[in-house]
């Protein structure tokens, strides 16, 4: 079935918006047409959290929450989905949702801007965890800012919640809203509005045939990259075609050879599964954006902006990952390390999408990755740098490294490399390979870091590989 309308579930029935812009803001709707002024606006960017709604979708016949920045989101895509405002939370007789309770019993709150986000990801927290740990009310809450509260109070009140009872109104509701959502989620939408379009097919085979008519169209996964193009470059997109309603794009495969990835399946899932293959590739994303920004986000448009910047990218690029491309008529695989030309351009055609992203896995291999930013939590990243080291009879056999942002693309150490491939791990050797990185590396000024600065990350991070590894601590560690 196709529509031109937007059906989703809000306040326990069924709305319906004809034909929407598709370049509309989620916040902007909630706000000037659903006059819910909860969410607020802080940046219209997805780093500050104040926006912060919480979609339920229908997944093994249970409601899956997920916090998500309503001001980086496109109105269309609510379709099929559960709307939750911070409104809502407050039950029919008036009392307090547990988490704003324990936010008033716990003074997590001055002047207020933040309140509704900080609410909304302890309310996806509380819908989503059941023993809430230290580092999952962290996680839960990296995504949002408050400049007057201060985050103690706030972290109290989040831990208040382990002792509370979890049936809330929205597990009482839980049956009635799953058949309201059972009867809006199998619909395509194709919107022409104002000369904008919008397509969310439900099937590759659908997308195919969008594409062979609109080649130029933007794809959208999570939007996180591209929304800004709205919010921020005042821009309007003219034609978007939403891959994230596509279910077959959406899962994670493993064949013992390699994972594999669909292109739809958002980084949320990928930090959790790989995370017994590869402890350090789970790291790295735990420190990618924030919650709101993984539950949505793919592994997808992290490759196809192709930021030299972009997390996954030394992380996949180490570990000889390929890229599966289709168009209208075949299949195209290439290796990551092949698809990247230069500054935020890749071998990508019109026409041709990214369904999925292979991953090997490398049984005997140690994946060591480091992220240095300003920023601990949901900051983008001066240095990142990834080590996929075989060893064998003490000795470097295999060695594969990838940096972000020592270069216009997310880019191998290839010098470096063969310094420390077959080699002991000496003093000599790694002074070696850190001195070949600068054959390997221009790194340029801007406004995180300076080359120079870059540079001696890049050699420290390498140093630190090469020290850890010798010491047998295996594992990772930030700073
Ligand atoms: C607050 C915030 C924090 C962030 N933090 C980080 C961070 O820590 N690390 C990091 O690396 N990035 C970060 N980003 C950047 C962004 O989240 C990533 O680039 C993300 O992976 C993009 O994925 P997406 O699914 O949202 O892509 P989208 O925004 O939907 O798309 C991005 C681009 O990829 C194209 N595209 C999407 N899917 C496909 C497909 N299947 N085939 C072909 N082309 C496709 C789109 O057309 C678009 O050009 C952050 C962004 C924000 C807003
Ligand atoms: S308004 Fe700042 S994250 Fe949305
Ligand atoms: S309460 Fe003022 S910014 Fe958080």
């Amino acid at each position: 079935m196709t529509s031109s309308n937007i059906d989703f579930v809000y306040q326990d029935r069924i709305f319906e918006i004809k034909n929407p812009d598709p370049n509309e803001i989620l916040l902007n709707y909630i706000r000037t047409k659903l006059k819910k002024i909860g969410s607020k606006n802080g940046c219209s960017e997805g780093g500050c959290g104040a926006c912060t709604v919480v979609l339920g979708e229908i997944k093994n016949n249970e409601i899956n929450y997920k916090a998500i920045n309503s001001c980086i989101t496109f109105l269309p895509t609510l379709q099929g989905k559960q709307l939750i405002l911070v409104e809502d939370l407050i039950s029919k007789n008036g009392s307090l949702h547990p988490v704003q309770q324990a936010m008033v019993n716990y003074h997590g709150s001055q002047c207020g801007i933040c309140t509704p986000g900080f609410v909304m990801s302890l309310f996806s927290m509380f819908k989503k965890k059941s023993k809430f740990k230290d580092d999952e009310i962290r996680d839960s809450i990296s995504g949002n800012l408050c400049r007057c509260t201060g985050y103690q109070p706030i972290i109290k009140a989040a831990k208040s919640l382990k002792n509370k009872n979890k049936i809330d109104h929205f597990t009482k509701n839980k049956k009635n809203i799953i058949n309201l959502l059972k009867k809006i989620n199998n619909k395509s939408v194709v919107i022409y509005n104002k000369g904008k379009k919008y397509f969310a097919p439900q099937y590759v085979h659908e997308l195919k045939k969008i594409l062979k008519k609109n080649i130029d169209a933007n794809f959208l996964s999570g939007g996180t990259d591209l929304s800004l193009t709205v919010t921020k470059e005042r821009k309007d997109i003219h034609s978007i075609i939403y891959m994230n309603s596509i279910s077959e794009l959406n899962y994670i495969k493993n064949n013992n050879k390699y994972i594999e990835v669909g292109a739809s399946t958002p980084l949320i899932e990928l930090e959790s599964y790989i995370k017994k293959y590869y402890p350090d590739f789970t790291k790295i994303l735990r420190r990618y954006g924030s919650p709101q920004i993984r539950n949505v986000a793919t592994v997808a448009g992290n490759i196809a902006t192709a930021s030299p910047i972009g997390d996954c990218l030394p992380l996949l690029l180490s570990l000889n990952a390929q890229v599966v491309l289709q168009d209208l008529k075949k299949n195209r695989i290439l290796f990551l390390d092949d698809f990247f030309i230069s500054y935020r351009k890749t071998k990508l055609k019109k026409g041709q999408f990214i369904s999925s992203i292979r991953i090997p896995i490398l049984k005997g291999n140690i994946l060591k990755s480091y992220k240095v930013s300003k920023r601990f939590d949901d900051d983008i990243s001066s240095v990142c740098a990834a080590f996929n080291l075989e060893i064998v009879k003490n000795k470097f056999h295999s060695v594969t490294i990838a940096y972000g942002g020592m270069a216009a693309i997310p880019k191998r150490a290839i010098h470096c490399e063969k310094i420390l491939s077959n080699s002991l791990v000496t003093d000599e050797i790694i002074h070696k390979a850190k001195k070949a990185l600068e054959r390997d590396f221009k790194p340029i000024n801007d406004m995180r870091a300076s080359g120079s600065y870059r540079m001696n990350i890049a050699k420290n991070l390498l140093e630190k590989c090469c020290a850890e590894i010798k010491q047998k601590k295996l594992i990772g560690i930030y700073f």
